[in-house]
This record gives structure tokens, C-alpha cells and sequence, in this order.
């Protein structure tokens, strides 16, 4: 397995959407694992594939708790078929937003329909931080990121933060 780098902003990727996965084979798991392997590093709960530079609708998550066993969920060619009327909201972060985190208002609860990590068809009821999670992840997929839904003011600061913590991390490794 192996770490990948992770796209942050303000790269123009991000706002791309992804194309389709038309055939779950070893070479998608391979990349799959990767994509775990890197969310586990950096460490996060949700990596959608185009974090990692690949515009490919693929979301890996996992929600456990430290003190628990890891389940890593695989959402290949998600499709959100329900939400719910009621809202919750969640502090969110993301990988590619590192350090920021704000207060996002979100459907409290989603069906998804996808593929999983065999090629599968299946279909969930997600609540709570998973409903969230799958949210924000498919989110990702569509060219959107959590600070899209801030002021225009507070995004650019955000995005402005992070610059500087990308460079004050890049000056860190040479000394
Ligand atoms: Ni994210």
C-alpha cells in the first residue's frame, strides 16, 4: 500500500466533478487500499478519490472510534436517493481543508445507493456523523467542499489559512 499526496485548495481540481467507475476490478482495489491507507495516515474519516487527484466517484470512510475496531466502508458510483427533511449539523473538516473547521447544516439522514469494494450493489440508510460523512464525501465528487457553503469573506480566509499552513509545513521539512 502506499500514501498518497492529497489535493488541498485553492487547486482548481476540486472543483471538477468526477466521472463514473465503469468496472470494479484489483487495479481499482489496489487504488482503493491507497485511498484508505492515506486517510488512516493523515488521519481522517472520509477521502473521496479526487482528494488524491483521480476524478473517479469513489468515497472511502470510516467512522469507528479510535478505541474500536476500524470498518472501512467503499462507496463506489454513489447516488443519494432520499434525504430527510430534518437537519443536523456537524463541525466538518477536511483533508484538503487542513486545520479549518466549521459549523455545516446537512440532511440529518440519506439512502445511498453504490457499489462496494467487490462490485456490488447496495443500499443504506445512513445517520447521524455517517449521513454527514457521506454528504460532505459526495460532495467532493461534485466540485464542492464544506467552505463553499460559507460567505465569501470566510472562505477565502480559510483558504488563505490554509495556504499558510501548507508553506509554514513545507519550511518545517527543510530546517
Ligand atoms: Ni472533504
Amino acid at each position: 500500500m502506499a500514501i498518497l499526496p492529497i489535493v488541498t485548495v485553492p487547486d482548481p481540481l476540486l472543483k471538477k466533478v468526477s466521472k463514473p467507475v465503469d468496472k470494479v476490478d484489483d487495479k481499482l482495489r489496489k487504488f482503493m487500499d491507497n485511498m484508505l491507507e492515506t486517510m488512516y495516515d493523515a488521519p481522517g474519516i472520509g477521502l473521496a478519490a479526487v482528494q488524491v487527484g483521480k476524478l473517479l466517484r469513489i468515497l472511502v470512510i470510516d467512522i469507528a472510534p479510535d478505541d474500536e475496531d476500524p470498518n472501512p466502508q467503499y462507496f463506489i458510483n454513489p447516488e443519494i436517493t432520499w434525504t430527510s427533511e430534518d437537519l443536523a449539523t456537524y463541525n466538518e473538516g477536511c483533508l484538503s481543508i487542513p486545520e479549518q473547521y466549521a459549523d455545516i447544516e446537512r440532511p440529518a439522514e440519506c439512502k445511498v445507493t453504490y457499489l462496494d469494494y467487490n462490485g456490488d450493489a447496495q443500499e443504506i440508510h445512513a445517520t447521524e456523523l455517517l449521513a454527514t460523512c457521506i454528504q460532505h464525501e459526495m460532495d467532493h465528487l461534485n466540485g464542492v467542499v464544506f467552505i463553499d457553503y460559507l460567505s465569501k469573506i470566510k472562505r477565502s480566509m480559510y483558504v488563505r489559512k490554509v495556504k499558510k499552513f501548507i508553506k509554514d509545513g513545507a519550511e518545517e521539512k527543510k530546517e
